[in-house]
């Protein structure tokens, strides 16, 4: 390399302190010889075509030159005819000390900038380094040095990758941020970032996703970040030259120059207008060429702290959805992909394969995705053999940090080359493999010393059946499938759940009732009854008060105190459900006290009578509890599995607690109802993401009283509505 005025000499700078002297500091501008605007790439420019005027963005740019001129050394590259936007010297390439990463753009429309910029860092000695063909990057438009910390912020989501960042972390040997731009205003980090001297940042924080204004707030001190509001954002009050203790901008509100001014700084405006019209201004203007790295501590590639994993998704990828549902999630969740392979089914009914890179800006996101999109089917795919990684287990009930955590879906873990299909399917269970090889989901209380639990996300794949293609099935529940059904759907889905009812009994299939005390209190009792004496349900499940609540009504006709057919409370009737307890205690149990012929009518009477196995689990707010009710909640848990265990349909009436739990021991393929008067409920239950959950948000007594109705007028067609 030649040696070069305008490079600083590190090798003799040994703490690499910021240069302090401004007369030091150099800036690249680009005259507006060609400047217009040509085209649309961002949504500045839209409407804007050939609308701004040679003449005044000659005189803002001078302006601006003039002001800069009287803070730092400017240089100037010569503008070449047909790339109107190469006054936006930002986008050249990213400096630090004698180096330069030329900007690779992501549209054509700058592209051709591309060897012009090349050409001047050569000129002035740096060593050029160049991203792979397809990997954009706009130079320091999306890229800015912390002026305190000596870090990089790198911004993605519009113009750059975020894969482009590890480069940076490499060839530049500095930690790399990557923040995600997530409004299209705010295209490129500089439109909306600003890092200050003395550690300030003036930024907007809505342009940026969650997880990356969290990274700012964990890096610059609250007393150090400037806010933004919508107003001076849209004024590219952040697109500002901060040279020492001046900002130079285009407008600001009084607000923020007095909240800027109060930092120290002193504000210089100048209108860049014109440029505002192609989405730049002050700083897209230029480009600092003096960059001094603050420390010099030996910087890897992993502090970029990007990650990238391959993944592989088979099956009706595009007719389901699945593959768009993929690549959301992925950017959803603050990644970004690169789609390496795709390749469509040729018939109808054949699969189709994509092969997918995502990368995440931290390891805590990569395992979010990586959650995310094994529960959809996709198979991690970079390593050469695909085997699960296996720790045992070193304390009964603890298992290894990073154990992978089950879902409803039915799982597969490869060991020993072979993929094993998991039993005992839940979700939040640890996948133990034991000694005889085999595989199960075993929850954290269950594991023991000797088991070998699956940790991390190779190796792991759920089996989803084919949604889109199973037409024949889905259709049975498919417009239960929109998830949760309000008020003026009910009767179309109880007539559609009365359906699926009778099918499940008629051909000796399994029906789980899930219930809360609103039951009794809303008057489904004698409804569920029904349903018990008619054979529709295999097993109960409830806690204490649905028992207590049901027996007191049929013993002493009121439900805590309350007389349900005058809907009054009656004297004294606060004590009924603690008298009916005490009964059944005498008794010692409910089948007892059935048998006694103390309980004579109601659910418990008709599952007891009926042969119908129930399970009361119990709680802390419980009264009695009556004999039945199972104190000992992991045995409770236990016995509530054992219950599900087979079932084709679970019926989840009015009971939080219940339905929740309930919902977390079952395996996807077993169809859910939930109705619940408080959506909260129903929605948590329906947003397992598969056809075959339903919420219906309605008075669990009206639900119930409505399906016996239409069950009735299934059995006897011509008896209806009398
Ligand atoms: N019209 C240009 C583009 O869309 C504006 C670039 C602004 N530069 C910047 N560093 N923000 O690429």
């Amino acid at each position: 390399m030649m040696s070069n005025p305008n490079v600083p000499n590190l090798a003799n700078s040994p703490n690499y302190l910021l240069l302090s002297m401004t007369a030091q500091l150099n800036y690249l501008m680009c005259a507006p010889d060609h400047y217009d605007v040509d085209y649309v790439i961002n949504p500045w420019m839209e409407g804007n075509v050939h609308k701004s005027s040679r003449d005044r963005a000659v005189v803002q740019w001078q302006k601006l030159h003039e002001v800069l001129k009287g803070l730092v050394n400017v240089e100037l590259v010569t503008p070449a005819k047909g790339w109107p936007d190469m006054v936006f010297t930002a986008n050249a390439g990213l400096v630090l000390g004698d180096k330069a990463v030329l900007s690779r753009f992501l549209h054509k429309e700058r592209q051709g900038e591309e060897p012009y910029f090349k050409a001047w860092f050569e000129s002035k000695g740096f060593t050029v380094f160049e991203l792979p063909k397809d990997l954009p990057f706009e130079g320091a438009g999306d890229a800015l040095f912390d002026r305190n910390g000596g870090w990089l912020w790198a911004g993605y989501g519009f113009r750059s990758e975020l894969d482009a960042h590890p480069y940076l972390a490499k060839w530049l040997d500095v930690e790399v941020l990557s923040l995600r731009l997530i409004d299209n205003r705010f295209y490129h980090l500089d439109t909306c970032f600003c890092p200050l001297t003395g550690g300030y940042l003036l930024y907007y924080p809505p342009a940026f996703d969650s997880y990356s204004n969290r990274l700012i707030e964990m890096r610059v001190p609250a007393d150090k970040r400037i806010a933004i509001e919508e107003a001076d954002a849209v004024n590219f009050a952040c697109n500002a030259v901060n040279v020492d203790r001046n900002v130079v901008m285009n407008k600001i509100s009084d607000r923020l120059k007095q909240q800027i001014t109060n930092c120290g700084f002193t504000v210089i405006e100048t209108p860049l207008t014109e440029f505002l019209k192609a989405g730049g201004a002050a700083k897209c203007l230029t480009l600092r060429t003096i960059e001094v790295p603050v420390t010099n501590e030996q910087v890897t590639i992993e502090q970029s702290g990007v990650e990238a994993r391959i993944v592989e998704l088979r099956g009706h990828l595009l007719d389901s959805g699945i593959i768009n549902r993929a690549l959301d999630l992925v950017t959803d969740n603050g990644g970004s992909f690169q789609v390496l392979e795709f390749s469509l089914g040729e018939q109808r009914q054949s699969t189709s394969l994509a092969r997918i890179r995502i990368s995440a800006p931290s390891h805590d996101l990569m395992e979010t995705i990586m959650g995310e999109l094994i529960e959809i089917g996709a198979v991690l795919q970079d390593r050469d053999t695909c085997a699960a990684n296996l720790e045992p287990v070193l304390q009964d009930g603890v298992a290894p940090d990073d154990f992978y955590v089950s879902t409803i879906y039915p799982t597969e873990a490869c060991v020993d080359g072979e993929w094993i299909r998991c039993t005992n399917q839940r979700m939040d269970a640890a996948i133990a493999i034991s000694a005889d090889g085999s595989a199960k989901c075993k929850l954290l209380r269950d594991l023991v010393v000797g088991d070998r639990v699956v940790v991390g996300y190779d190796g792991v794949r759920t089996v989803r059946k084919p949604e889109a293609r199973d037409t024949a099935k889905k259709e049975e529940f498919s417009f239960m499938g929109a998830g949760v059904s309000s008020e003026r759907r009910v009767e179309l889905v109880v007539e559609q759940i009365a359906w699926e009812l009778r099918q499940i009994r008629d051909r000796g299939g399994k029906l789980v009732i899930s219930c809360g005390p609103v039951v009794v209190h809303t008057g489904g009792a004698p409804h569920l009854a029904y349903l018990i004496r008619e054979g529709y349900v295999q097993s109960m499940l409830g806690g204490n008060a649905i028992a207590v609540h049901d027996m007191e009504q049929s013993s002493m006709g009121t439900s805590l105190g309350v007389d349900l057919k005058r809907g009054v409370s009656v004297k004294g009737g606060h004590r009924h459900h603690l008298k009916v307890i005490n009964s059944v205690r005498r008794y010692g149990s409910i089948h007892k006290a059935v048998e006694a012929g103390f309980v004579k009518t109601g659910v418990m009477y008709e599952c007891v009578t009926n042969n119908v196995p129930f399970v009361l689990a119990g709680s802390i707010r419980d009264d009695g509890p009556l004999p039945d009710t199972v104190m000992d909640l992991l045995e409770a848990q236990r016995l509530y599995s054992e219950q599900i265990r087979g079932a084709d349909m679970i019926l989840m009436l009015s009971s939080m607690l219940h339905s929740i739990g309930v919902g977390n021991m079952t395996p996807a393929g077993v169809k859910m109802v939930c109705v619940d008067i408080n959506p909260a409920v129903v929605t948590k239950l329906a947003d397992r993401g598969s056809v075959e959950s339903v919420g219906v948000v309605t008075d669990v007594g009206l639900f119930l009283s409505l399906l016996v109705q239409q069950l009735k007028k299934m059995d006897s067609p011509v008896a209806v509505g009398v």
